[in-house]
């Protein structure tokens, strides 16, 4: 399973990403406008510190708009992976990207009708959002599961991107359901190496571990 981190922000993505675990990453406009900065200069620089994809999404919403903007996105890096929502004309310009050999990443997905439209159109990544559908009293994880026998069924190549991920909980029931990948809030992220038992035993360990007096070195 791929674990992405959902972030434009470098200073955490520097520290997380150090863990050798940060398989890629996705931005959307939000997190574009929390960073403050010019979007093609922190793609930019995310680009450059991982090797993985690096999710950048158009703004334009008509077909012409999305196909401009996006080959200037893709030109930033070859890691980039162009981010369209999952609307008519946002699946006409992944089938163009396609054509272009440009990875897209189809966003805004809440049905698995939808992602059948998204494989069939050829995104290389569809992004469910299950804690937004969790918000509205949905079974976000119930998304994720239809979405790969679907997929499983025909053989789609569309690799499922959980997305929307709220706790570490969600990170193990996407896994759980067969998500390819994961984008995950770096809180959530941190989260995940964390369990109360882990620090109360290694603390006994420590504990038992000085009163040997011993050195390993
Ligand atoms: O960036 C895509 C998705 O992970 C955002 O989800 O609900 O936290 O805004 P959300």
């Amino acid at each position: 399973m791929q674990l992405f981190l959902d972030t434009t922000d470098v200073g955490v993505l520097k520290d997380l990403a150090a863990t050798g675990l940060v398989d890629g990453v996705t931005t959307n406009p939000t997190l574009i406008a929390k960073s403050g900065r010019p979007m093609l200069e922190v793609i930019a620089e995310i680009c450059d510190l991982v090797e993985g994809p690096v999710s950048a999404e158009v703004a334009a919403t008509d077909v012409a708009g999305m196909l401009a903007e996006g080959e200037k996105l893709a030109a930033i890096a070859s890691n980039v992976v162009v981010k369209v929502p999952l609307t008519r004309d946002g699946l006409i310009a992944v089938q163009e990207f396609a054509v272009q050999g440009i990875q897209t990443n189809v966003t805004l997905c809440f049905s698995a009708a939808q992602a059948l439209l998204a494989a069939k159109a050829g995104a290389s990544y569809i992004s469910p959002f299950v804690g937004r559908l969790d918000d509205h009293g949905a079974d976000g994880m119930e998304l994720i599961s239809e979405i790969r026998a679907i997929y499983d069924n025909f053989d789609f190549d569309t690799e499922i991107l959980a997305a929307s991920i709220r706790t570490p909980a969600h990170v193990t029931a996407a896994a759980l359901a067969g998500s390819d990948c994961a984008t995950i809030p770096p809180d959530v992220f941190a989260a995940l190496f964390k369990h109360p038992l882990t620090e109360k035993g290694l603390s006994q360990f420590l504990a038992d571990w000085a009163k040997t007096g011993q050195s390993i070195l």
